[in-house]
């Protein structure tokens, strides 16, 4: 079984079956023209619907029923069996949290007290996001960029396809997306360009925070 704590609230994102899309945390043009309308609309509206959905098709009527998104990861992760349910839980789980890893005021400095773990763990902030853009841009494929927390430490990390940091027992604090769907349409092949956009102007350092504490 994996180390995923689903007693702790901040990494909790689904009820049980049958799942539902979560409603985006803004406006799906609050995050122009870093990320446009055009991609929220494909991304949220085609993409992560379709994670939702094909979940409950293929949940439906198994012992994973009436199991909450968190359990139904745990449960499927690494079993080739349970592939397909674990890609679509995860990307489900995944993508809810990258929405709220943006904020329309975000990017600039972290709150004080993210600040100070962030410094303790790489040195400075420019360096942390130096490695998040890394990540980002040396996954090969399809995946995700992760800053997360693990034994009192913040760790940048990248997980390819769904895979989700929930499973190595690590926290989670914020995510980039880094599956071309999510810059294509606004930035063609510059992955780079998109992710250093997110970072500078839309990551939202004070869901990291709450994350961390
Ligand atoms: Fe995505």
């Amino acid at each position: 079984m994996s180390k995923i704590d689903t007693s702790n609230p901040s990494t909790v994102l689904g009820a049980a079956s049958p799942h539902v899309l979560p409603p985006l945390p803004y406006a799906e043009n609050a995050l122009e023209p870093i990320v446009t309308a055009k991609t929220m609309n494909f991304h949220y509206g085609k993409h992560h619907k379709g994670y939702v959905d094909n979940l409950n098709k293929f949940i439906a009527e198994t012992e994973y029923a009436d199991l909450s998104l968190e359990k139904i990861i745990a449960s499927t992760t690494g079993r080739p069996e349970g592939a397909a349910i674990f890609n679509n839980a995860a990307q489900t789980w995944n993508h809810t949290f990258y929405w709220k890893s943006m904020s329309p005021k975000g990017g600039g400095e972290p709150p004080a007290a993210l600040k100070q773990k962030i410094v303790a763990s790489f040195g400075s902030v420019d360096a942390c996001k130096k490695e998040l853009a890394s990540a980002a841009v040396s996954q090969f494929g399809s995946g995700w960029c992760w800053l997360v927390l693990e034994s009192g430490k913040l760790k940048v990390v990248k997980t390819a396809n769904a895979e989700v940091p929930l499973t190595k027992g690590t926290k989670p604090l914020l995510t980039i997306d880094v599956w071309e769907h999510a810059y294509y349409l606004d930035y063609q092949n510059r992955r780079a360009d998109y992710v250093s956009a997110v970072l500078d102007k839309l990551i939202n350092w004070e869901f990291a925070l709450q994350n961390a504490s």
